[in-house]
């Protein structure tokens, strides 16, 4: 069922306007489905954003529900500008007393492609001046402006002579779930955690087996997504909390409803297990935070050793990778008991491995049946499913 919001910030933004969604590159086919799945049609996608239209009100609620997305924009105002002074003059004319508190704070972040500007800092700087010029001439009072990304934050993208002025809604990333503590080592960040599960295409009513866990964020995502608990249910600050118009009474039972619709048992497991006693403690911690601790069965074990229950389903490792192939024997041989333990133990499961190592992951040892892009920070990264069909064979990648 989709929620809809009846709220609040329509009397200070009352007309649609462009939204644009960002992500980490090669989400976007994920969050395009999210997206799609809260009612709305995608109008444009490129390799890390995704674009429509639509109202303030709506970026609420997809702060609230999109896992995959990274901010949410809101497109205020778009014109051309060739230079900063150009651009200081159509920032000024902007009624930005109707948009900001008098003894508010706000940030500029940007994206600029243009020739008379060598540092995108300038740019953030005339935005400033030009905003805090404007306010302090209708009010007599100038807002606070610096690098904190808690409270109002205008999103500038400027390419040539073309301009496009947003609310980052988010502020913060929403990338992060707001549950992960304690990181223990290399964790996938929750949004690449949750493209990944989307784009195995788990059923999210059969298992969902994630040895080597680390600090458990995949097994706690498939929870979070099984049990339909928005993440934002469990955040606190947003970049639209910011601007005129927000009410909170209206987002607090936005977010009372959105709650409601959260399950609260499953029907099948969710295992996690890892040899670290670290990282279970980790995981455990941080699923406790993701208020999923009870739906999720602990193991300290081998991944060889994780029990695999009879309900078939997903199986997802995301091993350690090192930098170059030969660099770590050890690795390789991992890769290549992964492979072994799909075959003799995971039999009628899917598999999937996320790694940054693509030599390494063909000493997997089993044909893959897709292989999808991702990016993992800066790596080039694959999610590789192996149908583990009865009496799998082995074959070169
Ligand atoms: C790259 S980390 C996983 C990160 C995880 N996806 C996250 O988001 O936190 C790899 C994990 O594999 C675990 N590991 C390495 N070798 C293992 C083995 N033979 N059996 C079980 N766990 C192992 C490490 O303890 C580490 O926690």
């Amino acid at each position: 069922m989709i929620l809809l919001l009846h709220v609040s910030m329509s009397a200070v933004f009352p007309y649609p306007s462009q939204i644009v969604i960002t992500c980490f590159p090669k989400q976007s086919p994920w969050l395009a489905k999210e997206v799609e799945e809260l009612g709305f049609t995608v109008e444009s996608q490129s390799v890390s954003e995704v674009e429509f239209k639509g109202f303030m009100d709506d970026c609420l609620r997809l702060n609230m529900y999109l896992r995959t997305a990274g901010r949410v924009l809101f497109q205020l105002s778009r014109f051309r500008a060739n230079n900063a002074d150009e651009l200081y003059k159509k920032i000024i004319e902007i009624p930005w007393e109707k948009y900001l508190k008098k003894d508010g704070y706000f940030s500029v972040t940007s994206w600029v492609r243009n020739d008379s500007i060598n540092d995108d800092r300038f740019a953030n700087v005339r935005i400033k001046d030009a905003i805090v010029d404007r306010m302090n001439k209708k009010n007599g009072m100038r807002p606070d402006s610096g690098p904190l990304r808690d409270h109002t934050v205008i999103h500038l993208y400027w390419k040539d002579d073309k301009v496009r002025l947003y609310f980052d809604t988010s502020g913060n990333t929403i990338s992060k779930h707001g549950y992960r503590k304690i990181p223990f080592k290399a964790p996938m960040i929750e949004s690449l955690a949750s493209s990944a599960i989307l784009a195995s295409g788990w059923d999210m009513a059969s298992s969902f087996v994630n040895p080597m866990c680390g600090s458990g964020t995949l097994a706690i995502e498939a929870a979070l997504m099984a049990t339909k608990s928005a993440p934002g249910l469990i955040r606190n600050n947003y970049g639209f909390m910011h601007i005129n118009g927000y009410d909170e009474s209206s987002w607090k039972g936005f977010k009372r409803l959105a709650g409601l619709q959260k399950k609260v048992d499953l029907d099948f497991k969710i295992i996690a297990s890892d040899m670290s006693n670290e990282a279970l403690r980790a995981a455990r911690e941080n699923a406790k935070l993701a208020g999923v601790e009870h739906l999720i069965e602990f193991v300290k074990c081998d991944f060889r050793e994780t029990p695999i229950p009879k309900e078939n389903g997903v199986i997802m490792l995301n091993p350690e990778y090192g930098e170059r192939l030969g660099a770590d024997k050890d690795l390789e041989l991992i890769y290549a008991e992964i492979g072994d333990f799909f075959k003799k133990h995971c039999q009628g499961y899917m598999g999937y491995v996320f790694t940054g190592n693509l030599d390494l992951a063909k000493k997997v040892g089993l044909r893959a049946s897709r292989r999808v892009e991702f990016f993992n920070a800066r790596i080039d990264s694959r999610l590789l499913e192996y149908q583990l069909y009865q009496g799998s064979q082995k074959h070169k990648s």
